[in-house]
């Protein structure tokens, strides 16, 4: 979401006339800081998240560096954090972002905005994002004695193919997690691009992508690689083909809910350890893609010409300057890679379908709206009531508000620019590296429910794995999240497990580890395990693996909470108080 944020911000500061660039924190340090500290022209915006109260992935050495920077050091860079965070995780929300704040400013550095954070746990969160950017632009602007660019010359400047330009010598550095390197070391710069292809035309392409739902129907295993790449530059590590070699369900088919106990294939090279997460690209379900499409009038096959923006590149960029060996995935992305692809899978994987349209860009769409009582009925909808009852109440997605509002004119390229990137998502690994270090599984509950607009929604990611049958890819790769949640490296340690729901996951990793150790003749500790649902016949997963666990002193004990088997509910944090009295 930051690195989308950051981006979001460059075309604005590039559109008021600021030179912009963008990157990761860590790459910023590494590229245009150095030792000597962030840049002192211009301004840096740092847009960063927080995982389990540590830094995200890419801005761990920056963390370090800004931690250890001597006061004074960092006078006369001027600044602003937005913070991206959630409030589930009560003790350490914001935890970075006010980290970034606070040690800028106790290395000198000046704020051009108050710490300024959303929490992606409530409604409004792109709302509040662009009225910061505004606010940081404005106050850029005003900190530089810059005069805003008019608008007429800004398009008339992008008409002729001219590139960002700097008015008044004020370069303005944003990034995802972010970064800050001079302006004048940035690669030239590329944006994403969707065109359509003309009937019969035969563009110069790359790389053609076929049915992203039908990644295999590709056939050459590169071209699956090539696709993983480009689709997985979203997010920092890239993504993968990861070949499902099994998948089962683990509840009874009339049960009314479905599970999936997944395998996956890793790459060569890709490693984990129990305890850690898989990273899925999801794909939009098949029901939003097909409103899209209607609403487009287009059929899913119909062409497109993508070229893949400079994001990548320009971390290439920063990292080469610093001669920093990027790792070889990362260094291969290509921006400006030609991709022939059909509209399916532009709308199934390039912007989230189901997400609600912002206020603001509601408002945009009644001035777009050439009909007057269409764009009168936007108006209101845009309004401070008419957008909670009518807009963010029922989970309105911009298809179906575009659906209503039929002249407002659209287009595939516009429709996947104002919607959000369809975000990662991820999932713990259930088994242990010990028993199959090429092997992982992923245990998966799918989110299927109908919307108060009365859209039935089919989990994008949850959806996709339990959908992908044997043979298939998923995209995806294998992060550890900055987590502590590890096995004692000493197995002698006693542990006690507590997993309800598919949060067995992990657990199931952890006893599948211990099981390992214990075949290699290891001496195991006591180890509980808490688990909780709703009865014995309904959702009791895993459940002949646990009880063989139990059998084989993997775990010492197995407590399990049925919240609707008798006559008074049970649930996991109940037994566990009586369990540990007990043990
Ligand atoms: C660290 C971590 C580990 C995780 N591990 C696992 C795991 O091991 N197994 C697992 O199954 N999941 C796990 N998850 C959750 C997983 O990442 C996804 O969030 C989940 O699969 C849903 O994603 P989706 O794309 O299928 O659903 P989406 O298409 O994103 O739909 C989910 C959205 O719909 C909303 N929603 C859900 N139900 C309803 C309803 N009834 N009415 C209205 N709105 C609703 C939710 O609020 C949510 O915003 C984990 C998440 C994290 C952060
Ligand atoms: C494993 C995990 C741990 C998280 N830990 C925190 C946290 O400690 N504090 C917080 O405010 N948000 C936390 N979050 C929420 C993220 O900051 C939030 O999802 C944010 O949108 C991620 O932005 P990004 O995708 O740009 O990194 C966590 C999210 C995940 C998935």
């Amino acid at each position: 979401m930051c690195e989308d944020f950051a981006q979001q911000l460059a075309a604005k500061a590039r559109g008021a006339g600021f030179a912009v660039t963008v990157g990761s924190l860590d790459l910023a340090i590494a590229g245009g800081g150095g030792s000597g500290g962030l840049p002192t022209t211009g301004a840096v915006a740092v847009l960063t998240s927080t995982y389990n109260g540590m830094p995200p992935d890419n801005a761990a050495a920056f963390s370090k560096w800004l931690g250890a920077a001597a006061p004074g050091s960092q006078a006369g860079v001027r600044y602003a954090v937005f913070g991206v965070g959630n409030s589930q995780w009560a003790a350490t929300f914001q935890a970075f972002p006010k980290k970034v704040d606070g040690l800028l400013t106790a290395a000198g550095a000046a704020a051009l905005l108050p710490l300024s954070s959303v929490d992606v746990d409530q409604a409004g969160v792109t709302d509040a994002f662009d009225d910061w950017s505004d606010s940081l632009v404005a106050a850029a602007l005003s900190a530089f004695g810059v005069r805003p660019r008019a608008r007429g010359r800004a398009a008339a400047g992008r008409r002729r193919g001219v590139g960002p330009r700097l008015d008044g010598g004020a370069p303005i550095v944003s990034a995802a997690d972010v970064a800050a390197v001079p302006a004048a070391a940035a690669e030239p710069r590329s944006r994403t691009k969707i065109e359509p292809v003309a009937p019969g035309a035969t563009p110069e392409v790359d790389v053609v992508i076929g049915n992203g739902h039908d990644l295999e129907a590709d056939a050459v295993h590169a071209l699956t690689a090539a696709a993983a790449k480009v689709l997985g530059a979203s997010t920092t590590t890239g993504a993968f083909p990861l070949k499902v070699l099994e998948s089962r369900q683990l509840l009874p088919a009339d049960s009314g809910r479905a599970t999936a106990h997944v395998e996956l294939e890793l790459p060569e090279g890709m490693t984990y350890s129990a305890g850690d997460h898989l990273e899925i690209l999801p794909a939009n379900c098949p029901a939003l893609v097909e409103a899209a499409l209607q609403l487009l009038g287009l059929e899913p096959d119909t062409p497109f010409l993508w070229t893949a923006g400079s994001r990548d590149g320009a971390a290439r960029g920063f990292a080469a300057g610093a001669g920093l060996k990027l790792p070889a995935r990362l260094g291969e992305l290509m921006p400006g890679l030609r991709i022939l692809t059909p509209a399916s899978v532009l709308l199934g994987y390039l912007c989230d379908l189901s997400a609600v349209p912002s206020r603001k860009l509601v408002t945009q769409l009644a001035e777009a709206c050439p009909c007057p009582p269409e764009a009168a009925a936007l108006r209101r909808l845009a309004s401070e009531e008419g957008y909670s009852a009518g807009v963010s109440g029922p989970k309105l997605t911009l298809v179906e508000l575009l659906t209503r509002f039929r002249s407002v004119p659209t287009s595939l390229p516009e429709l996947v620019s104002a919607l959000p990137r369809l975000a990662p998502r991820y999932y713990s690994i259930s088994s242990s590296p010990l028993a199959d270090p090429r092997r992982c599984s992923v245990t998966v509950g799918l989110v299927s429910f109908t919307t108060p607009t009365g859209r039935p929604h089919r989990g994008a990611s949850s959806g996709l794995i339990h959908s992908q049958p044997v043979g298939r890819h998923l995209l995806g790769t294998v992060r550890c999240l900055q987590s502590t949640f590890k096995l004692p490296k000493d197995p002698t340690t006693p542990i006690i497990m507590i997993g309800p729901g598919t949060g067995l996951a992990p657990m199931c990793g952890f006893m599948q580890e211990r099981a390992a150790l214990l075949q290699g003749g290891a001496q195991l500790g006591p180890a509980l395990l808490f688990f909780g649902c709703r009865s014995a016949g309904e959702d009791y997963i895993y459940r002949d693996t646990l009880e063989g666990h139990l059998a084989a002193g993997v775990i010492t004990g197995l407590h399990v909470a049925f919240s609707r088997d008798g006559p008074s509910k049970v649930y996991v944090q109940g037994q566990a108080e009586a369990g540990l009295v007990e043990s």
